[in-house]
């Protein structure tokens, strides 16, 4: 089963920033094929995999913090501290060099996070607002 399906309505109009949000899919339903995978070259390919995503999410939120202040977003701050927590997260999981269940099961819950601040209210809304001035008279 896919861990997160893209959907027609998360598209805002603005190609960059909609290919990283359809990226970071992408690599999240990967790495969660991967955890269900307990081969041994499992390990590998989740670490591969995570630093694809990690790249993405620092790439991802450097766009979308500065769209949301370009944007007038009310609440671009709260969103801001939200990304800031979330890449933490992963860099904490990036720093530890050893693989093995323990670290599988932060990936689960970063996998998690990122799903729900994604289908979250704050997140929708914004991509709301951006569809809604890339195409003004479609609504
Ligand atoms: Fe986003
Ligand atoms: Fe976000």
């Amino acid at each position: 089963m896919t861990f997160i399906e893209w959907k027609d309505s998360y598209q805002t109009g603005l190609a960059g920033y909609d290919a990283q949000h359809q990226t970071l899919f992408r690599l999240a339903n990967r790495i969660h094929e991967c955890l269900a995978n307990e081969s041994p070259g499992s390990d590998l390919e989740i670490s591969s995999v995570f630093g694809a995503f990690l790249e993405m999410t620092r790439a991802h939120i450097r766009t979308e913090d500065e769209l949301m202040v370009w944007h007038g977003y009310s609440s671009s701050e709260h969103h801001e501290e939200a990304h800031s927590r979330f890449l933490e997260g992963l860099e904490l999981i990036a720093g530890q060099d050893s693989p093995g269940p323990n670290k599988r099961g932060q990936l689960a819950l970063m996998l998690d996070m990122f799903k729900a601040h994604f289908e979250a209210e704050d997140e929708q809304a914004f991509l709301a607002l951006l569809h809604q001035r890339n195409f003004p008279s479609a609504s």
